[in-house]
């Protein structure tokens, strides 16, 4: 029993420890967030934004930095304690810059379904940035990916489960602290 517990608890910390330049990145978008938007304002033939007020120049570049300075953190705490699991560059870039991109064409495709700026989709919102994440590492470095993730499918459910409720959690915590419009 009590080893199925460590085994429960190692899942989740390594999980966690493997998806941390995208959870600092997504965040850090809505901190450093604001001022011009990406789409310039411009709207699609559909005559709704391309991607709206919500996807910043600011918040991109902001929340990409951020979760480079996070992964390379990491790979500094990995040798001082010697620690097997460490992201690559190239890792630490698509993880960061994967997961806004993710955000982003979940936005356009929000928008062209008719849903504004903001409005909730459950789930898509949550999870839209690890598919983003995860997608432009295994194209950039599909053997790290491969090694950390696709051969460990409890690593990879315990990221979608776990996600979404980092996730609401952060957001209260955002819209509490008056950072964010809603609680999503
Ligand atoms: N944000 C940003 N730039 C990004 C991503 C996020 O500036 N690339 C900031 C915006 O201020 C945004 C906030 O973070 O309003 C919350 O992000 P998110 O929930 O992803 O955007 P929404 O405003 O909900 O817009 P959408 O409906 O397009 O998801
Ligand atoms: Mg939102």
């Amino acid at each position: 029993m009590l080893e199925i517990i460590i085994y429960f608890l190692t899942t989740i910390v390594l999980a966690i420890w493997l998806m941390v330049p995208a959870y600092i990145a997504n965040p850090m978008a809505v901190v450093f967030g604001g001022g011009t938007p990406l789409d310039l304002g411009m709207k699609w033939p559909d005559g709704q934004r391309i991607l709206g007020d919500g996807k910043t120049i600011k918040g991109l570049i902001g929340g990409t930095a951020c979760g480079i300075v996070a992964g390379f953190f990491q790979i500094y705490l990995a040798s001082i304690f010697s620690i097997q699991f460490i992201p690559t560059i190239t890792v630490i870039i698509t993880l960061s810059f994967g997961a806004l991109l993710g955000d982003i064409v979940k936005s356009f495709f929000k928008r062209r379904i008719g849903f504004v700026r903001g409005a909730e989709l459950p789930l898509i919102d949550q999870l839209d940035f690890v598919a983003g994440a995860w997608l432009l590492t295994y194209i950039f470095d599909p053997v790290w990916f491969t090694r950390h993730f696709i051969s460990s499918p409890w690593i990879i459910l315990t990221v979608l489960v776990l996600t979404p409720i980092l996730h609401r959690l952060t957001n209260i915590f955002g819209y509490n602290i008056k950072l964010k419009k809603e609680p999503w």
